[in-house]
């Protein structure tokens, strides 16, 4: 279930050209259960109608304070999280001095809940000295600002002006709005996808990880409060917003990266596919087909990476959460690949089938944890399984 669901969001529009990006916020946000309520200062009913807004929100649309005299005090008072998106150069400094001179900024003014402002503007207006000491004034009251990011802006100059788009700003409103969790503010780090071992520069052995599963554990971990390190190998689905990213291409590569990210953090969920095999000496040149019949490949097993990190998480009791896929004797294999790799907890993985592991959308896993307890968890989306894999070792954490 989205942390949006069933909450009251106020989002003000401000007068910049990304309000057209908010129609699409507006939609997400009530794909995601919340409640919509949408406040419009004049510049930016310029840019796009109010009518619009109210068909998207389902709820009338507040632009005047003299018409609805207190609207701008109940509406602060009852929201759980208000967005300002865009929020143009002008309304920063209206809000950074305190002026509630129109609906949007009086509502603001009253609001008792978290704000997250979104800017979008002309670089050079993001740039100037006056808008800085705005923004340094907002984030001293405790808003919280998202973007602007950098890209080609409306006049067609580039630089940082744009602003977030719709689905990043869902996923920071998600983790602004999150429940109690034992993740918060602890350090968990993911790896995801395969690793590849190259033959030569054109060739490598690998495995078929779609890093679906590890994202979607470090998006959920992150949306939980979590600070979430990535370590992913070569993968073509997109990382998620939130967690910082690591990228590697070896096994060697992902040892490195571990090792340091393992020094200060509490959690590892080791959900790549880790390559066993690699070639010791590549071919550094292409390796031409002319008239081979055979090409040899002799590859040496590599580093077992919870193997090699084992001493180092039991010394900083770092909760470890392993995957095992296995084709035959699941449990058995899994329970003994927990001993042998000091894992806190080890999800049961079927290897070649089209509705889970690898590849697929869906996954269906067997949570075993150091005390024996089993438990078999539904053929479900990704997200849901990382969802109750976290419920789960959240018990656990102590
Ligand atoms: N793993 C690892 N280093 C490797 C291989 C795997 O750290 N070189 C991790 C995986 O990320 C996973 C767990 O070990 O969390 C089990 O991986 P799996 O592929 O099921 O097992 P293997 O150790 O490769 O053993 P086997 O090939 O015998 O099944």
């Amino acid at each position: 279930m989205s942390a949006l669901d069933g909450r009251r969001v106020l989002l003000v529009v401000s007068g910049g050209i990304a309000a057209y990006k908010s129609a699409i916020l507006v939609r997400r946000l009530r794909q995601a259960g919340a409640r919509v309520d949408v406040v419009m200062t004049a510049s930016a009913e310029k840019m796009v109608g109010a009518a619009t807004f109210h068909a998207l929100s389902g709820r009338p649309v507040h632009t005047n304070l003299w018409t609805e005299p207190l609207a701008h005090v109940e509406l602060g008072r009852e929201a759980d999280l208000a967005i300002v998106a865009p929020a143009t150069a002008n309304i920063l400094a209206r809000m950074a001095h305190g002026l509630a001179d129109d609906m949007a900024t009086s509502t603001l003014l009253a609001a008792a809940c978290p704000i997250l402002v979104c800017p979008a503007m002309n670089f050079r207006m993001w740039e100037n000295a006056a808008t800085r000491e705005n923004m340094e004034s907002l984030r001293a009251h405790g808003l919280h600002v998202l973007g602007p990011e950098d890209g080609e802006l409306a006049e067609g100059e580039s630089g940082p002006g744009r602003m977030s788009e719709p689905d990043v700003i869902i996923s920071v409103a998600s983790r602004l709005l999150r429940g109690e969790s034992r993740l918060e503010g602890r350090k968990v780090v993911v790896t995801a996808g395969p690793t590849l071992a190259s033959i030569d520069p054109v060739r490598f052995v690998s495995n078929r990880s779609s890093g679906r599963m590890g994202m979607a554990l470090a998006s959920s971990a992150w949306l939980r409060g979590a600070d979430v390190v990535l370590i992913a190998g070569p993968t073509s689905v997109e990382p998620p917003y939130g967690p910082r990213l690591i990228r590697v291409e070896t096994s060697q590569e992902m040892g490195t990266a571990l090792e340091k990210e393992l020094q200060d953090a509490s959690v590892l969920i080791m959900a790549a596919a880790v390559s066993d095999f690699f070639v010791p000496d590549p071919a550094a040149e292409k390796i031409k087909r002319q008239d081979r019949d055979v090409l040899d490949v002799s590859l040496e097993a590599g580093p077992d990476l919870l193997a090699q990190t084992r001493a180092m998480r039991v010394e900083r009791q770092v909760f470890t959460l392993g995957f095992a896929l296995e084709t035959t004797d699941a449990l058995e294999n899994a329970r003994r690949k927990l001993e042998a790799k000091g894992l806190d907890m080890v999800a049961v993985n079927e290897a070649g089938r089209p509705d889970r592991g690898f590849e697929a959308d869906t996954n269906q896993v067997t949570l075993i944890d150091a005390a024996g307890v089993v438990e078999e968890l539904p053929l479900l989306q990704k997200t849901d399984v990382a969802e109750r894999m976290l419920d789960r070792l959240e018990e656990r954490l102590s």
